[in-house]
């Protein structure tokens, strides 16, 4: 696996490169299985996979969540090798904002529901950043899960919006075998909010409105920020103490 640092490296790299298809997955680092599976999808389906790690600052709307976010490098380097990713970009904040984030994607009405009422500039953020990584990269396909849904949404509407030349594919979440979405912010449970935390996709999956579902969560110790359909979806926020775990289900 090639790792860049500097924007100027992989330009150069990339530049006259010939390998067609190139996939992309971008990421915050801290790899699992549900990236994992990510990367599998764009090896199958390209020629050349490219990985980027960044923690992107902007998009924690709290301080204690971007310091308790976690960071595991090595660990990420040696998943991405043992998997196959051709290419690793590690872009210094430096680098990726050196316009000091002056110039940002905005958009104005899906993002500021769900999440983002109750994350605010997130969405913002995570458009900003994405697009930023999209032009960098300039990939034929981009992978996103579908366990952040509000989010894939969002970027697939913005390709769509600035006619940017890539293919946003969509993979299904992966779960653990009790049912919880796989998310590099389950470590951050203790033993008994991770016991807890099985009952938010139970839950999800029952055949009750979105307000039953809401009631039985705060039954169930959680403190909700939404339970929303939304088409042929039912989507849930919700915290554990300091943890804020995300899920959703075709209704
Ligand atoms: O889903 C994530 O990990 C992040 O929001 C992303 C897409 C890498 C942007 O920072």
């Amino acid at each position: 696996m090639k790792t860049f640092r500097t924007i100027k490296s992989w330009r150069e790299f990339r530049e006259p490169m010939r390998h067609k298809p190139i996939g992309f997955v971008p990421t915050m680092g801290a790899l699992h299985p549900g990236h994992v599976s990510l990367l599998e999808t764009s090896l199958a389906e390209n020629a050349f996979t490219v990985v980027s790690i960044f923690v992107n600052q902007q998009q924690f709307d709290q301080d204690h969540d971007f310091q308790q976010y976690p960071t595991t490098l090595q660990s990420d380097i040696r998943q991405l090798e043992q998997v196959g990713v051709d290419a690793l970009l590690l872009p210094d904040a430096s680098e990726v904002y050196a316009d000091s984030y002056r110039f940002t994607v905005r958009e104005h009405e899906f993002s500021k529901q769900l999440c983002g009422a109750h994350r605010p500039g997130h969405f913002e953020a995570v458009l900003t950043i994405v697009m930023r990584l999209l032009n960098l990269v300039r990939p034929d396909n981009a992978y996103f899960g579908e366990k952040d849904y509000q989010q894939l949404q969002l970027v697939r509407d913005m390709v769509t919006a600035f006619f940017m030349p890539v293919n946003i594919v969509a993979c299904p979440t992966v779960r653990e075998s009790d049912g919880l979405a796989m998310s590099s912010r389950n470590g951050q449970l203790n033993e008994q909010q991770r016991k807890q935390a099985v009952a938010l996709y139970a839950t999800l999956q029952q055949s009750k409105s979105a307000q039953e579902v809401n009631e039985l969560l705060v039954a169930l110790g959680f403190e909700i920020d939404y339970v929303k359909d939304v088409a042929n979806r039912r989507l849930v926020a919700a915290r554990l103490g300091n943890t804020r775990l995300i899920d959703n289900v075709r209704i």
